[in-house]
């Protein structure tokens, strides 16, 4: 009676049942693993859409706040702060600067919500009038010049009340420099979240319009890496992990998925991942058109992220991913 081809491995025997499925799954999302990224700019009353990212807004500090509730109302557990200044200039002093956007919206958020986890970037190319991640020598990004006003940075971030800082730049030392800063001014407990293994990559594109950072010259290749390399982004890891970095980044996530990989079996070290604005608007853009399901492409690039061995994942997806989730799971 039994046919040669017989299946003694029936593995759709657990694909039947959803119950069953779920039983199963290996890979779960969670709210947990949720840090949603922001962008302050100053004014009154300004909710601006971000033509290349539908559904990302620039917010006013009101409105910010307002939103941030929002947020911590869909069970996102944190935010990463980028801020948009009155004034940009050669040094970026708006990043240091305790009057600064950042250092305002930080304290209005704290005072009205005390439980949603406030991670702010700390780079200059949001500051700087050149759109570069640092001070300038001619065409020259200084690497040693930078890495003090990016401690200078940090430390005026956490003095603010940030909980953790999130150092974005790719010079060399400068988790070293904003450790000992830290460190030196008392705040010996806060974390730092660094991007690890950030690549010179095309899909930063959109979060160019969002934070108004495009470089007025050049590129950025002279510090984030090169996009065919893996055994530097190991190199790079190791020396921020050396330095104090307390979670690494990889980023972006999607394409990198290999490097997340190797970064965690590597390392095993709390590893974030950071699906880039880019990667957001493709789904968007292909979700709109309706020649994708939006929907379930989020879940499954969140998913492929959290499988490749991220800890946590840095989305644009934050909210819709929290509502998925409320929507999917009893
Ligand atoms: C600042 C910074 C960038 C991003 C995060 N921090 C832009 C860049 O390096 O040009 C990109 C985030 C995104 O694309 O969503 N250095
Ligand atoms: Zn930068």
């Amino acid at each position: 009676m039994i046919n040669k081809n017989f299946a003694f491995k029936r593995f759709r025997r657990l694909r039947y049942n959803p119950i069953v499925r779920d039983l199963v799954r290996e890979t779960v999302l969670t709210k947990n693993d949720l840090i949603y990224p922001m962008f302050v700019v100053p004014g009154k009353n300004v909710k601006n859409p971000v033509k290349s990212m539908p559904g990302v807004f620039q917010f006013s500090i009101e409105n910010l706040v307002e939103e941030c509730a929002e947020v911590r109302g869909l069970g996102v557990p944190a935010i990463i702060l980028f801020g948009i200044p009155e004034q940009k200039d050669e040094q970026g002093s708006d990043a240091y600067n305790p009057e600064g956007i950042i250092q305002k919206a930080i304290r209005a958020i704290k005072k009205e919500i005390n439980d949603l986890l406030i991670i702010t970037d700390i780079c200059l190319c949001e500051y700087t009038s050149h759109g570069h991640c640092g001070v300038l020598a001619g065409e020259e990004i200084l690497n040693d010049e930078t890495i003090s006003l990016l401690a200078k940075e940090a430390v005026s971030h956490v003095e603010a009340g940030a909980d953790m800082v999130a150092p974005s730049d790719m010079m060399d030392g400068r988790v070293l420099a904003i450790r000992k800063a830290l460190d030196y001014k008392g705040y010996d407990k806060i974390p730092i979240m660094s991007y690890a293994a950030k690549y010179a990559s095309g899909y930063y594109g959109p979060f160019r319009d969002a934070a108004e950072s495009t470089p007025a010259f050049g590129d950025r290749r002279s510090h984030q890496m090169d996009i065919g390399n893996i055994n530097e982004a190991l190199r790079e890891v190791e020396t921020d992990i050396e330095e104090g970095a307390d979670i690494v980044m990889v980023k972006p996530a999607g394409p990198y998925l290999d490097v997340i990989r190797k970064v965690k079996e590597r390392f095993e070290m709390p590893t974030a991942a950071y699906q880039v604005s880019g990667e957001f608007s493709m789904i968007k853009a292909a979700g709109q058109n309706d020649w994708v399901d939006e929907e379930r492409v989020m879940i499954e690039s969140l998913t492929s992220i959290k499988r490749a061995g991220a800890d946590m994942i840095l989305t644009y997806f934050a909210k819709d991913a929290a509502m998925w989730i409320d929507k999917n799971r009893n």
